[in-house]
């Protein structure tokens, strides 16, 4: 967005603040609504509408506690994964989502929150991460259903976020993206090779599939007319696809995945529907999705307890990254003046 006005605040007013002599609130709204109707970015300094700026940062917020929570059921298996190179790629693949974590952390400060807020709310359960992450990793080949269906189902959100009307974040995306596609190979690549195993592996794969597939499919929210916040995040153009688009283009994909895979997707009225050119599926259980979100899922006090102390027990690195930098920082000064 690059009007004149807009470009020459610094800080970011909001429309109620919109400094005198640089154009009444609503040349600002028409500025931003303007520039998001030519699919220009809005970036930080730019004026945006408070709307605007607290849907970005509740859903910037959610995807990083998603990306850092999401270590978790993974990292379980990072012991005893059955081979050095499953391991070496499972600690790789874990390792991203540390880095997605903070790509977002930081795409969410450009929006003037700090990360230990987030993070705060996280831990208080004021903010959400995806529910997904609240389902345990009961074998080994959970690893490979994770990264084909849970990583497949990211990618499939994300790839169209990449194209957001906020740069930071769009731009975020475009890596995160990269690396996740490398985690679907992986996951894929994993189940099947137990696919092709021994009949009790390919039974292991089979099991990770039925339990994984269906909240793999909520992960894409609820269906259009149920969900609060679809209509105005597609004007703003945050979000470019509903959920239940999204969620059908990964069932279109998935299908003949599973087929290659020499394994079966837990739906008996999956198939192909000529007319509409798409799989059709079954019934999401939605009462499922609903308790999981509220905390009732298997793994919800666990995850968050986890977390909160990885949090605390990680204070003196934070610390002593601080003093660091505040060193770094006063030796810089010093040679200036030197
Ligand atoms: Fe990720
Ligand atoms: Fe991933």
């Amino acid at each position: 967005m690059a009007t004149a006005a807009a470009r020459d605040t610094a800080g970011s007013p909001t429309a109620q603040e919109a400094p005198a002599g640089l154009g009444d609130p609503a040349e600002f709204q028409r500025a931003f609504d303007a520039a998001v109707a030519a699919d220009e970015r809005i970036e930080p300094r730019d004026w945006m509408p408070d709307a605007y700026r607290a849907t970005l940062v509740r859903q910037i917020a959610q995807h990083a506690h998603s990306e850092i929570i999401g270590m978790q059921p993974e990292a379980n298996w990072i012991t005893r994964a059955p081979s050095l190179r499953r391991k070496a790629i499972l600690m790789a693949k874990v390792q991203d989502e540390a880095g997605h974590g903070l790509y977002l952390y930081s795409a969410a400060e450009t929006l003037g929150v700090g990360r230990d807020e987030l993070l705060d709310k996280l831990h208080s359960g004021r903010q959400k991460y995806s529910s997904i992450f609240n389902y345990p990793t009961l074998t080994w080949a959970d690893v490979g259903a994770i990264g084909w269906l849970v990583d497949g189902a990211a990618i499939t959100n994300q790839v169209p976020l990449c194209r957001c009307s906020y740069g930071p974040y769009a731009r975020a995306m475009v890596r995160v993206c990269k690396e996740e596609s490398f985690h679907q190979r992986q996951g894929y690549e994993l189940l099947l090779a137990l696919s092709k195993g021994t009949p009790e592996q390919h039974a292991m794969a089979q099991d990770a599939v039925d339990r994984w597939w269906w909240p793999s499919l909520m992960m894409f929210g609820p269906p259009d007319d149920e969900s609060q916040h679809s209509a105005q995040s597609m004007a703003w153009k945050i979000k470019r696809h509903s959920n239940d688009e999204l969620r059908q283009r990964f069932v279109d994909i998935c299908v003949p995945q599973a087929e290659s895979l020499g394994l079966t997707l837990p739906d008996p009225d999956l198939r192909w529907n000529e007319e509409r050119g798409h799989y059709d599926f079954g019934a999401i259980d939605w009462s499922e999705f609903w308790e999981v979100l509220k905390g009732n899922g298997p793994c919800n006090e666990e995850r968050l307890s986890r977390r909160r102390k990885a949090h605390e027990e990680g204070a003196w690195v934070r610390e002593a990254a601080a003093a660091h930098a505040a060193k770094h920082r006063n030796d810089e000064t010093g040679a200036t003046r030197a």
